[in-house]
């Protein structure tokens, strides 16, 4: 514990807040940690040892721990915990303070927040903050948006405590406003999909092929060996090997099949929509983890609807090789869907985003980590503009050579009844983008036909419409 003034101030001391504090103390940066609850306050105290910093459970003693101008960085629940934090925070504050969210909120309120301090003088940055428990102590992956002037006060702190790739911290300044919100948004969407295709891998080989709980083990540890390599990859190989304490069996088998989620998968899908740019992977993603949440509607349609049989047939050792390769194309698939939503959000939301800039700091600290990063930040590097990775030659080519893989599969979970949205969704957004032909033509005909919406031709500029109810004399093939 120290007297002297410090250097960044954290308010809410769960496991992000307890841990980043101690991260930041690590690099040599005063931090003081605040929370009501002060059996909180009291482990920090414990856990903090000789480093520099200090503890308060009240906002006055924390407030007066801190250098000034102040930086006092939230990490509360997203939603009314903030601004009731922001509230209480307000008194002691001054104009030229500086305060951080470092949660996942939601980027409208980001920018509500941001211009309501700006009113009162204080500067404001929304933050995100990727890769757990862990991530906070020894590093993680942290996505800065707001006012430049707020970024340079903790610039130092931020890339101290930011994990680091090749000497490079996973962190940088990102935007204007709520960027950085929208960033790890986004960066939550991606990992929803890529959960979601893993978590359709498993299925697949679970229930089709009737693989144990070890085969999927040594399966999942050898894809993060190569091309596959990541951290959603890694623990997913390592759920497979965790015995439960309980009953001795895998703890996987002991874990109710109904995923839960705090909406920022949804938040990234429902602005896709808004910007009219198609995610179709990420939106599967949130609604199988809706229909997850259905237990007992699908325990009841278990029994009243069919289907095929779902173990397959032929040679095991075959199929996993093209789930292998489906499942990389389907999640390079996913990650040019957040960064074509990345791409569009820029220049709807006035971010500039660099978008080589975020898939470097997304190559370490993050959850969606993943050897694919250093290919996807190349592709940026060539073309900073690129509007789809899939048109990035590398890239492009990477799925192309697993395309048939990919088909197969999606055969086979449709043949055998095995639901996988995921993978069909991404192989849909496949075929659709790089189709020069759609039948759109068609839905155009129909708008005009039942509501006078009107449509364009082939053969002529302008607007047309047709009275397609009016008798026509048959048209002589
Ligand atoms: C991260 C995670 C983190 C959190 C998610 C979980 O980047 O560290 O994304 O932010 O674990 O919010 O989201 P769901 O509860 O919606 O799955």
């Amino acid at each position: 514990m120290t007297k002297q003034k410090l250097d960044i101030g954290i308010v809410g001391l769960g496991v992000m807040g307890r841990n980043l504090v101690l991260n930041i103390a690590d690099h040599g940066f005063g931090a003081a940690g605040y929370d009501k609850d002060k059996s909180k306050v009291d482990l920090l105290r414990e856990e903090a040892e000789d480093r520099p910093v200090g503890a308060a459970d009240n906002v006055a003693d924390f407030i007066d721990l801190l250098k000034t101008p102040r930086a006092v960085m939230m990490l509360v629940p997203a939603g009314p915990p903030v601004d009731s934090v922001i509230h209480d925070l307000l008194p002691h504050l001054q104009a030229g303070d500086l305060v951080i969210d470092g949660g996942n909120s939601h980027f409208p309120d980001t920018d509500l927040r941001a211009k309501t301090l700006a009113e009162k003088g204080i500067l404001y940055l929304g933050v995100g903050i990727s890769g757990g428990e862990e991530g906070a102590r020894r590093g993680p992956s942290i996505m800065p948006g707001g006012t430049t002037e707020g970024y340079a006060r903790v610039r130092d702190i931020l890339e101290a405590a930011a994990a680091k790739v090749d000497g490079e911290p996973c962190v940088t300044y990102l935007g204007p406003g709520s960027a950085g919100h929208y960033v790890k948004m986004v960066h939550n969407g991606i990992e929803y999909g890529l959960m979601q295709l893993i978590a359709e891998t498993y299925d697949l080989m679970k229930r089709g092929l009737g693989l144990t709980d070890e085969e999927l083990h040594s399966i999942y540890r050898l894809w993060n060996e190569a091309e596959l390599a990541g951290y959603l990859m890694e623990i997913t190989a390592a759920i497979f090997e965790r015995s439960d304490e309980r009953t001795g069996n895998r703890l996987i088998d002991m874990i109710e099949d109904e995923a839960k989620q705090k909406g920022t998968g949804m938040w990234t899908s429902q602005d896709a929509m808004n910007l009219g740019v198609p995610t179709p992977t990420i939106d599967a993603a949130v609604l199988m983890r809706n229909l997850s949440a259905r237990e007992d509607e699908r325990h009841s349609a278990s029994h009243a609807l069919a289907g095929p049989s779902m173990g397959l047939p032929g040679n095991h050792a075959d199929f996993v090789d093209q789930l292998r390769n489906a499942l990389f194309a389907a999640m390079i698939l996913t990650y040019a869907q957040g960064m074509a939503q990345l791409h569009e959000a820029s220049q709807e939301h006035d971010y500039g985003l660099d978008l080589e800039a975020v898939a470097r700091i997304w190559r370490g600290g993050c959850i969606i980590r993943a050897d694919l990063l250093e290919d996807i930040r190349a592709a940026f590097r060539r073309d900073p503009g690129l509007a789809n990775l899939m048109l990035d030659p590398d890239l492009g080519q990477a799925v192309q050579q697993r395309q048939a893989d990919l088909r197969a599969v999606v055969c086979t979970a449709s043949e055998h009844g095995i639901p996988a949205p995921g993978l069909m969704s991404a192989l849909g957004y496949y075929d659709g983008y790089r189709s020069d032909w759609l039948p759109a033509n068609l839905i155009q005909a129909q708008r005009d036909y039942f509501g006078a919406h009107s449509y364009e031709r082939v053969d002529a500029q302008g607007s047309f419409h047709t009275q397609w109810q009016s008798p026509q004399e048959p048209i002589d093939d």
